[in-house]
């Protein structure tokens, strides 16, 4: 059968994470729309443009091709922007980017495409609301601020990128609050989604409650008991 997840939450609450693992076990395609964002932005950065001027960002909209990568590879306009995608210089911009209505608009269709006819798990702010509203599974996946916090550091330093924890602390905040207040598909749970608190759960405990879920979808019976 044809299962679609969505998992959303907030800033670096482990989804991508937990979904490449999930996707991974059963098979299925991963999309990131996270890293379009980021892609988008890296792409306006390297050209000299403000994120916070919308007209300016929405203006090169054509410009910007994005794809993803089975392998998980990002490329913007060929370029493999996959590991400069992660740098704090581009996260500090990115929920200006993603608060653009027509920026939004044009990846979701993307989004929308890269899910069509097949089984998929697609991690984001609003997977589960707005991009796959009938996703037969969603997931709302959250943690306290300084587990998160902790959590992308952690990542950063394996990954050789330059922070401390107090501006990572400082970048996951802010990005929750622009992105749970912009205007067009703010991060929110969906109504039908089920809430998974990941503060004191493995990896490995989130990835098997994730699958439970979907086999209990998938024989039928209902998920949200
Ligand atoms: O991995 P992390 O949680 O840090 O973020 P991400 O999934 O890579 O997303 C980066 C940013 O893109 C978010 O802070 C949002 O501003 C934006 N985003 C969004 O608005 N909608 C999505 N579906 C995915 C990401």
């Amino acid at each position: 059968m044809k299962v679609s997840i969505a998992i959303d939450g907030p800033a670096a609450a482990g989804k991508s994470t937990v979904a490449k693992i999930v996707a991974k076990r059963l098979n299925i395609t991963y999309i990131d729309t996270g890293a379009m964002y980021r892609a988008y932005t890296w792409y306006c950065l390297e050209n000299g443009i403000n994120c916070q001027d919308e007209a300016a960002c929405v203006a090169v909209i054509d410009k910007v091709h994005i794809e993803l990568l089975e392998n998980e590879v990002v490329l913007c306009n060929g370029t493999d922007v996959t590991e400069v995608i992660r740098e704090p210089y581009v996260s500090s911009q990115v929920s200006y980017i993603a608060s653009y209505k027509d920026i939004r608009l044009a990846l979701v269709d993307l989004q929308r495409e890269m899910a069509r006819n097949k089984s998929v798990i697609m991690d984001g702010r609003d997977i589960g609301t707005y991009v796959l509203p009938d996703a037969d599974i969603k997931i709302y996946q959250i943690a306290s601020v300084e587990e998160r916090a902790t959590r992308r550091y952690d990542e950063n330093v394996q990954k050789g990128i330059d922070c401390t924890l107090e501006s990572v602390e400082e970048d996951v905040r802010k990005r929750d609050y622009i992105d749970s207040h912009r205007d067009f598909a703010p991060l929110k749970p969906a109504p039908d989604s089920i809430l998974i608190d990941t503060s004191f759960m493995s990896v490995e405990e989130v990835v098997n409650t994730i699958i439970d879920i979907v086999n209990k979808k998938v024989k039928g019976e209902s998920v949200n008991e």
